[in-house]
């Protein structure tokens, strides 16, 4: 028996036992979620039964609308109380996860609030990062119009065979979140002021929903227990400037709430505000909120999930044996990896595909372009009835070129499909740039990447030749079908003056003895940014120059709200500067000259001087090869410097289409 069992050991919510201790907690998963009339697609169907398949012993879909009289136009898609479809739809895909053992609960929203434009809140609040909209309070009866409206979906939850419902929500600065802190919460009627008024929505809720559907049926509170913001669109990074949610009156909550009959928490921390503790990238430690969910634990009986960066199976099941939480809570790595619970409970736990808390393919498609909800190491997530892996076309032979995250994601794919591939790849191991990507302390998912990808290849017996640069020859002798190049990139070394003088970024980070104790990072992407990172923490003296007028923006994307706003408080936090707008222009042997947007130039001191001006595709051999008359693809980097996401999903896209 592996030591992770008795995260398979079952637990009980109210009277519903849950079989094990995995919870694919809410993530709203945009268009493909649904088929024309509103109802899930069988897409999001297909997606719900992996994750059943895989073990997760209970799943809590995203949030679904439940105000057809207030606000029935927010963002969040078919309405529980009106759509008939939904409602058929719903059935279908409970009876799918029934089929493993799996319980359902569907999360009932009361609104979004303030966190998006034209919906009232409590009180009037500047909408989210939209100081000059306003959005405008809501009168009593409002309130008691939206509160009847939740009520009602959890009776047509139950009638759809749903095993409980969860309340959407006290957390992420949501409406029910916003009425239950004073600093949104302003109203002068029984719904503000005093604690207990600011949680009366969230009492009457339950109250209603025990009245009309019994009170065997669960009802759960989706919960942040600390807010860690400090005004509106600010974050606290250490949490000690709160102006929202306070730990302690967190644990309040979680008292009030179970005896007004709630009958689980489903715990998080952090809001729109502080959108890094919302959905933790990186750079956020895996298991931070455990100490904090322990809190609330000392003072309910009932159970406590905990989310958020919970991927660290380790802590997950300390947490559990000590009983600080009941469940683990798991969003993002459940699209990295629909099978999670089952590896972990049979100890297989390096099998597990790692989310690596880019937020790339989840959150920026679903917040900020709209695009549907996927993930950067699984380009299949969400979309599996989409672009699902085709089977092989007979018996192929396929070369892969370079043995970076993109060579290794193609060969894997072509493996996958039934074909037979050799690797070559010229250094004497294998993960191209993910090496260095992986080197930094808080990145050690990107090391576990490196090491998932790599067991892959062995188990499914791709033939990998390191220290080897094909020629034309070997090629040849091959016998290929088809070739993938990913030849990746080399480091950018534009004509700067003094620029060799420059420590250059991979080797900065390959050998950070060299780094000195004052340092100028030349560029502010996202490689610049995390050796500033690294090297401030380490109590260095870091400056950033970065010639666009942000960082973290290279390339013309910006990077996801949450990884750049946490960037940005580090570095405030570790007194990291940022020049922006502002050029290298001379690299000297007493540190830098630099060049701002009005023509003027300052002298910067520095031990060492790191460029990280940015990547090129690396010279390859494909016009030669062009005359072996082969199908020839190039992937990834080669392509274009780009981010792990775009390699992994190039080389999906071409290894599962040849
Ligand atoms: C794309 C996306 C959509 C989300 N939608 C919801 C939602 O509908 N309801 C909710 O309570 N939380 C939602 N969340 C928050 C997640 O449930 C979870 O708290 C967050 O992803 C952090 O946990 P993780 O590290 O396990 O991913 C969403 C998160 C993401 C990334
Ligand atoms: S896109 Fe990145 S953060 Fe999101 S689930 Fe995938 S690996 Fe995790």
């Amino acid at each position: 028996m592996s030591k992770y069992a008795v995260l398979g050991q079952p637990y009980k919510i109210r009277n519903v036992e849950i079989k094990n201790r995995f919870t694919v907690i809410p993530m709203t998963m945009g268009s493909l979620s649904y088929d024309e009339e509103g109802g899930f697609s069988d897409n999001l169907i297909h997606y719900f039964e992996l994750r059943a398949k895989g073990g997760f012993g209970l799943i809590i879909p995203g949030a679904a609308a439940t105000d057809y009289h207030v606000d029935p136009y927010s963002a969040l898609g078919p309405n529980v109380n009106t759509n008939r479809h939904w409602q058929e739809r719903a059935k279908v895909l409970v009876d799918t996860v029934h089929k493993y053992g799996t319980k359902i609960f569907c999360q009932l929203t009361m609104g979004l609030g303030r966190n998006y434009p034209g919906l009232p809140g409590p009180s009037e609040n500047p909408v989210w990062r939209t100081p000059d909209q306003v959005s405008p309070a809501m009168t009593k009866e409002q309130i008691r119009q939206k509160i009847a409206d939740m009520i009602e979906g959890a009776v047509v939850a139950k009638e759809c065979g749903y095993d409980g419902v969860e309340i959407h929500a006290m957390h992420w600065g949501y409406l029910l979140d916003q009425m239950a802190m004073a600093f949104y919460n302003r109203r002068e009627d029984e719904y503000g002021g005093s604690l207990e008024n600011r949680l009366r929505c969230a009492r009457e809720i339950v109250e209603g929903i025990h009245e009309k559907c019994g009170r065997d049926f669960p009802v759960g509170m989706r919960l942040g227990l600390k807010t860690y913001i400090k005004d509106y669109d600010k974050a606290t990074l250490t949490g000690e400037e709160e102006v929202g949610r306070t730990l302690e009156e967190g644990v309040e909550i979680s008292r009030l709430l179970e005896s007004y009959g709630y009958d689980f928490l489903d715990a998080d921390t952090g809001t729109y505000d502080s959108f890094y503790y919302a959905c933790p990238p990186m750079y956020n430690p895996q298991g931070f909120m455990i100490p904090l969910a322990a809190k609330a634990k000392e003072v309910v009986n009932i159970p406590i999930i905990a989310g958020g960066r919970m991927q660290d199976y380790d802590l997950a099941l300390e947490a559990v044996e000590k009983g600080e939480i009941d469940a683990i809570g798991l969003g993002r790595p459940s699209l990295a990896d629909p099978d999670y619970p089952n590896k972990v409970i049979s100890g297989e736990v390096e099998k597990i595909r790692p989310c690596i808390g880019c937020n790339m393919g989840c959150f920026r498609r679903c917040v900020e372009t709209g695009e549907p909800v996927s993930c950067a190491v699984n380009p299949q997530a969400a979309r599996e009835l989409v672009i699902g892996l085709k089977p092989g076309e007979g018996d192929k032979k396929v070369v892969v070129v370079g043995g970076g995250v993109a060579g290794m994601e193609a060969a894997r794919t072509a493996a996958l499909r039934g074909y037979r591939v050799t690797l070559f790849e010229k250094s004497d191991h294998l993960g191209g740039h993910i090496v260095e990507a992986g080197a930094h302390a808080f990145k050690r998912e990107i090391r576990r990447l490196n090491e998932w990808y790599q067991r892959e290849l062995r188990d499914l017996g791709v033939d990998i030749k390191l220290e080897h640069e094909p020629c034309i020859n070997c090629i040849r002798k091959q016998e290929a079908d088809a070739v993938i190049l990913a030849t990746g990139t080399d480091e950018a070394h534009p004509p700067i003056p003094g620029l060799e003088k420059a420590l250059p970024s991979l080797e900065a980070i390959d050998h950070p003895e060299k780094i000195g104790s004052k340092v100028i990072i030349a560029g502010g992407g996202l490689v610049g940014c995390e050796i500033a990172l690294d090297e401030a923490k380490k109590g260095k003296d870091v400056t950033v120059v970065e010639a666009l007028d942000d960082i973290m923006a290279a390339g013309g994307a910006s990077a996801p709200y949450p990884n750049k706003q946490m960037i940005t408080d580090l570095f405030a936090h570790y007194g990291v500067r940022v020049y922006t707008s502002t050029r290298l222009s001379e690299v000297t042997d007493e540190g830098a000259i630099v060049e701002k947007a009005d023509g003027s130039k300052e002298a910067l001191a520095a031990d060492t001087v790191i460029s990280a001006l940015g990547f090129r595709p690396a010279p390859n051999l494909k016009e030669e090869w062009a005359q072996l008359n082969l199908p020839m693809y190039e992937i990834g980097d080669a392509t274009g410097a780009g981010t792990i996401m775009k390699a992994i999903w190039d080389a999906y896209e071409v290894a599962n289409s040849i």
